[in-house]
C-alpha cells in the first residue's frame, strides 16, 4: 500500500520526523523563518493526504476546496482561528491542535510579560544599554507592585488556570471571567468569578487569554479600556484580534490605563513602526508565548502523533471539536 503523503509547511528538525518516516512520505517547505508562499502551499496540498501547518497558514474554504485529498490538518498551535473548522468538518477533514503541551510554558510567558510591564524591565535594561543610568534617585524607573494586587483573567481555560496558580504564589487576589463558570477551579484555587465589566473595573492587571472568534473580536475596545483603572495594566497573550488596537493606543496615550504587555497583534508580524511599539509603557513581544525549545518540540511531535493516529485508524489524539 502507498504511504500517505504529508506536507509540512515549515522546516522542522529532522530528529522529530524520523520516528514517523517508515509510515509516511514527508515533504516540507525548506525555510524555518519564512512562511510558505500561497502558490507553493496550494501546489503541494494537491497531493497531500495530511498537512502539518502553522498559525501563519490561512486554511479557508478556498484552500479546503483545493486540497481534495486531505484527511487531517494538524495545526501547530492551541488556537485554530486560522482554520475554517466548520467547513473542514463539512469536507470531512479532521482538524487537530496542540493543547496541554504548551500550557505551563505559555503561563510562564504570561507572567513574565506581566512582571516586565509592571516593573518596567525592558525600559530599565535599555537604560543601561543606552548609557542613561545617572545617579540613583527615589523614583527612578519605579513601577507597579504585583504582590497582593488584583489580577483579572479573561478566559479561564487551561492556560488561565495555570496563570491563576502563579498569581496565587504572588499573593494576588484572583478574579476571572469566562463564558461558563468554573466552580471546581474556583474552589480549588480560591478565585472569584466576575462579570466582564466588574473584572475590568476592579482589576489592577487585566489578562486576556481569550481565543479569537466572532464573539471575542475587539472585545477589548474603547468602552472596555475606559472601565479599567487609570493605574491598570493590560496583558494580551491570546490573539491580537481580541483587541481594538487603536482604542488601546488612545487609552495608553490619554493615561486612561497605565501600561500594556502584548505578545500578539492584529496583523503579525509587526515592527518598530507600529504605533503601540512607540510607547514607552508598552512591552511588545513577537508572539513567543509557547516558545521554549522543549515545548515547541512537543507541539510538533503532538502534530505528528495526531497524523499517525488518524492514518492508523485510531482517531486523533487532540481533535478540535
Ligand atoms: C497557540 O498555540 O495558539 C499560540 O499562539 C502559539 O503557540
Amino acid at each position: 500500500m502507498n504511504k500517505p503523503n504529508i506536507y509540512i509547511t515549515r522546516k522542522i528538525p529532522e530528529h522529530l520526523i524520523k520516528p514517523f518516516k517508515e509510515d509516511f512520505n514527508f515533504r516540507m517547505w525548506d525555510e524555518e523563518t519564512i512562511p510558505i508562499p500561497k502558490d507553493v502551499l496550494y501546489e503541494e496540498a494537491k497531493q497531500a493526504d495530511g498537512l502539518l501547518c502553522l498559525l501563519t497558514e490561512k486554511i479557508d474554504k478556498e484552500f479546503l476546496d483545493h486540497a481534495s485529498h486531505l484527511k487531517i490538518i494538524a495545526n501547530m498551535a492551541v488556537g485554530y482561528d486560522n482554520i475554517d473548522v466548520a467547513y473542514a468538518k463539512e469536507k470531512q477533514v479532521i482538524v487537530t491542535n496542540t493543547p496541554d503541551v504548551l500550557t505551563e510554558t505559555t503561563a510562564d510567558l504570561t507572567f513574565a510579560l506581566l512582571m516586565a510591564t509592571a516593573r518596567r524591565i525592558v525600559e530599565a535594561a535599555d537604560c543601561i544599554r543606552e548609557n542613561k543610568w545617572g545617579d540613583w534617585s527615589p523614583f527612578m524607573l519605579a513601577g507597579s507592585d504585583i504582590h497582593h494586587k488584583k489580577i483579572g483573567i479573561v478566559g479561564m481555560g487551561r492556560i488561565g488556570k495555570a496563570v491563576a496558580k502563579r498569581a496565587k504564589g504572588f499573593n494576588m487576589n484572583v478574579l476571572y471571567h469566562n463564558r461558563s463558570r468554573k466552580y471546581k477551579i474556583e474552589s480549588e484555587l480560591g478565585i472569584a468569578f466576575q462579570s466582564f465589566e466588574e473584572l475590568l473595573t476592579e482589576s489592577d492587571f487585566v489578562v486576556s487569554l481569550l481565543p479569537l472568534s466572532d464573539e471575542t473580536t475587539n472585545k477589548f475596545n474603547r468602552s472596555a479600556f475606559q472601565k479599567m483603572k487609570s493605574t491598570g495594566i493590560f496583558i494580551n497573550v491570546s490573539r491580537g484580534g481580541v483587541v481594538d488596537e487603536a482604542a488601546l493606543y488612545e487609552a495608553l496615550v490619554n493615561n486612561e490605563i497605565k501600561a500594556a504587555g502584548l505578545d500578539v497583534f492584529q496583523n503579525e508580524p509587526i515592527n518598530s513602526t507600529h504605533p503601540l511599539v512607540s510607547l514607552k509603557n508598552v512591552v511588545a513581544l513577537p508572539h513567543i508565548g509557547s516558545a521554549s525549545v522543549s515545548t515547541r518540540e512537543n507541539m510538533i511531535t503532538l502534530c505528528l502523533e495526531n497524523i499517525d493516529y488518524v492514518f492508523a485508524g485510531k482517531g486523533p489524539k487532540t481533535p478540535v471539536t
